[in-house]
């Protein structure tokens, strides 16, 4: 069955009508096009196009429709154009003639755009209980390990000491903003778009508030032309994922060096890694891998439907039934990726000796001796100089701070009294970074009840 065809004198080739068909995908939007569908037939027995029991008799068929949907097969052997089509195919084998009314006054282009709303306000929810799950494992796992010390890096060169649960609150704020941003991309999809009409607004007196307030939205599209080729939600939406998506590559980065055995600081579980068909004795960190490797699948989702979109005419063109492929699989793969990457958390171990003995044995106190020495009145210039100094030759011979006594410090600068001698400590100089959102104990024990809290609204 076609929604056209008086116009043309033959029918589509076999080979367009392969080619442009688009229900092997689209078919997942059959639930949103059936709902839509249901609110726009209420419209129409609004605007009195249909009767009250015109109504009844669509509405029962399509809830039989979405039934039948859900027995396998139901797709078998379906050669409709897309699932729209296939929709009121089956409305009229159901429901007869009055079927050939569910189509006043709307077209494909809206309902597409509608379809697509709906769907995706779902799996913006979606993604966000799965980012909460993932945030209270992080939670946990900063938890089992208080007061845990690792080297803070930058540049990949061990630069301060922090405390475990501070690295993995970083985390958990990427992943906060993460769920913020799936928030923001629900709003901007809550409009609805129907009696918008191909292009130019409907030509029946449909009561939009009402649609909308039937169908959840909150408010309605304000130009009909805009619809007809707006992907903006869309858009938002692989952007979320994309990010959201490069935060997971990070951690599953930092995760595959720290578990390595250079670094010896996580033990990945077994479930979660895999062994080598050649050499007995691997186990390797895949599912970080393949975490790291969506990533690029997922911006690549993004990338193709900014680059579809871009340069087309106003308004509708077919271009856009290109949308659907990058943003089901960008959402499939970032759903995947954070289940994944929640039960690496719930399984991993910390080796708390190994990073506690690479800041010992590095050089991460060194800024603490310097703002010790600042505090002490030095100005901080030549704090750093003098620190710096004693760095270099602490190096040259092969000392590290826990080699050096308070007496040699002050031999080797005055300005090196007792109580700076002490930062030699790693854990004294933590205590310092005392402000809100730095990495003393007391500080990271009040962002721990903070994230909490902040788990507690995203999970509502
Ligand atoms: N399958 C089409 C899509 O996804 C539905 C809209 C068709 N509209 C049209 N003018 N051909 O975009």
């Amino acid at each position: 069955m076609k929604l056209w065809g008086g116009r043309f004198e033959t029918g589509p080739s076999e080979v367009f009508e392969r080619f442009s068909g688009s229900l092997d995908f689209d078919r997942r939007l059959l639930d949103a096009d059936i709902r839509g569908s249901q609110a726009f037939a209420r419209a129409l027995e609004r605007a009195g196009i249909l009767t009250a029991q015109e109504l009844g008799q669509i509405v029962s068929a399509f809830d039989a429709i979405r039934a039948e949907a859900a027995q396998p097969g139901f797709f078998e052997n379906a050669t409709d154009e897309d699932v729209h089509t296939l929709v009121i195919r089956k409305l009229k084998e159901r429901a007869g003639p009055v079927a050939d009314k569910i189509h006043t006054g709307r077209s494909r282009n809206e309902q597409v755009s509608l379809d697509t709303r709906l769907w995706l306000r779902e799996e913006c929810d979606r993604l966000r209980g799965l980012l909460a799950a993932l945030m209270g494992a992080l939670l946990d796992l900063a938890e089992k390990y208080p007061d845990a010390v690792i080297p803070g890096y930058t540049h990949l060169r061990r630069a301060q000491a922090v405390l475990w649960p501070h690295y993995l609150l970083a985390y958990f704020e990427m992943f906060a903003r993460d769920a913020q941003r799936f928030g923001e991309v629900k709003c901007h999809a809550d409009q609805l778009p129907l009696g918008s009409g191909a292009l130019a607004g409907s030509g029946f007196p449909f009561d939009r508030e009402a649609i909308a307030q039937d169908l959840g939205f909150a408010s309605v599209t304000r130009n009909s032309m805009d619809v007809s080729g707006d992907r903006d939600f869309a858009l938002d939406f692989l952007y979320a994922s994309s990010v959201t998506m490069i935060h997971l590559s990070r951690l599953a980065e930092d995760w595959i060096l720290y578990s390595s055995e250079e670094f010896g600081w996580l033990d990945l579980s077994d479930g979660v890694t895999s062994g080598s068909s050649l050499m007995p004795q691997k186990k390797n960190p895949d599912s970080l891998e393949l975490i790291r490797g969506k990533s690029g699948r997922v911006v690549g989702c993004l990338v193709s439907l900014l680059v579809t979109i871009k340069g087309l005419p106003m308004t509708y063109n077919r271009d856009l039934q290109e949308d659907k492929v990058p943003l089901f699989d960008a959402a499939d793969q970032t759903a995947g990726s954070l289940e994944m990457a929640r039960v690496v958390v719930e399984s991993v171990k910390l080796l708390p000796a190994r990073p506690e003995a690479a800041v010992k044995e590095s050089w991460v106190v060194a800024t603490d001796l310097a703002e010790a020495l600042a505090r002490n009145g030095t100005p901080f210039h030549e704090a750093h100089q003098i620190v710096g100094r004693f760095v270099l030759q602490s190096i040259q011979q092969d000392k590290k701070p826990s080699a050096w006594t308070a007496a040699q410090m002050h031999a080797f600068a005055p300005e090196f009294t007792q109580d700076v001698a002490e930062l030699l400590d790693p854990k004294r100089g933590l205590e310092s970074r005392a402000v809100p959102g730095g990495t003393a104990p007391a500080a990271v024990r009040e962002a721990l009840r903070n994230a909490r809290r902040t788990l507690a609204r995203i999970s509502q």
